[in-house]
């Protein structure tokens, strides 16, 4: 029977991860779709995963979307109904009241929902929180954002939060500059991540002394190869999932468990002791 004390998300595992992250001289934070499931985002992988009724290429690639943009908006707009409906979950607001605190650490995350943007305006405006808080670095966001759209023909991304109405192709929403049919801005099968964000991405990865990864599969490059840099750098890897990924082996801590209940321990400032 597993010992209490020093299981893998007993407090003594989760004080060993405190010890490393204070003890560390810059942190990458990697975060998947697990950090959202929570706020009842469905991941992608796994029971009641998006891939698991979906074929990724009829509907994110860029052939789907020549084929057929009505199709591929109508998936995307009830992606975005769902999202619109959640709200930053107790890990996304843990992570945001710490990375206010850690100037140090940076936020990569291959989410598209854009939660961890939302918990970071709260914790900014948060008057319970006396801890002098800094804007943090902004979030690079590996995958892009359900709510930005970007024109295939002139290049030109702007927000974008209105409904979606993917009745017919006349319907569905038009660049204001050229006319052509807007596409979501987010990173599909066979496309390159956005080169600025992943430079970045890569350069907080190699400066971190702590690569910290929650709540992905780690099965999806470039993103997974992040902590994979940070490790070939000499830093160590701290996890927070509640199954074991490819990162787990190597991992100096795995903590095993929902982000929602692991992530306010680790990183609240009244957290496990
Ligand atoms: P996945 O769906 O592949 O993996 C989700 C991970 O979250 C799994 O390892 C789960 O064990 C874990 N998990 C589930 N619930 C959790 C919880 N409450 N707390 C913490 N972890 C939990 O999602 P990603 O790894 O994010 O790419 O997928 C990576 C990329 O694959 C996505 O960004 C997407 C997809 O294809 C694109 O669309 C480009």
């Amino acid at each position: 029977m597993a010992d209490a004390t020093s299981g893998p998300t007993s407090p003594e595992t989760i004080r060993h991860a405190r010890a490393l992250l204070e003890a560390a001289d810059g942190v990458l934070v990697l975060t998947g779709a697990g950090i959202s499931a929570e706020s009842g985002v469905p991941t992608f992988r796994g029971a009641g995963g998006l891939w698991k009724d979906h074929r990724p290429e009829e509907l994110a690639t860029p052939g789907a979307f020549r084929r057929d943009p009505r199709l591929v908006w109508e998936w995307y707009g009830w992606r975005r109904e769902l999202v619109a409906a959640c709200t930053p979950n107790a890990g996304h607001r843990a992570l945001a009241g710490w990375l206010a605190r850690r100037p140090d650490a940076r936020l990569c995350t291959q989410n598209v929902d854009g939660l961890h943007g939302l918990a970071a305006l709260e914790a900014l405006a948060d008057p319970a929180d006396s801890s002098p808080a800094v804007a943090p670095a902004p979030i690079l966001e590996l995958h892009g954002s359900l709510f930005r759209v970007r024109c295939p023909e002139c290049g030109e991304e702007t927000p974008h939060r209105e409904p979606i109405d993917a009745r017919t192709r006349d319907t569905l929403p038009r660049c204001g500059s050229c006319g052509g049919i807007l596409r979501p801005a987010v990173v599909w099968f066979g496309e390159m991540l956005p080169h600025a964000v992943l430079e970045e991405a890569f350069a907080a990865a190699t400066r971190a002394s702590v690569a910290l990864v929650i709540g992905t599969s780690a099965l999806v490059h470039p993103a997974a190869s992040l902590p994979l840099v940070t490790l070939e750098a000499g830093g160590g890897v701290i996890e927070v999932n509640p199954e074991p990924s490819p990162l787990s082996a190597t991992a100096a801590v795995s903590l095993r468990g929902p982000a929602g209940t692991i992530l306010p321990c680790l990183l609240d400032e009244g957290g496990t002791r």
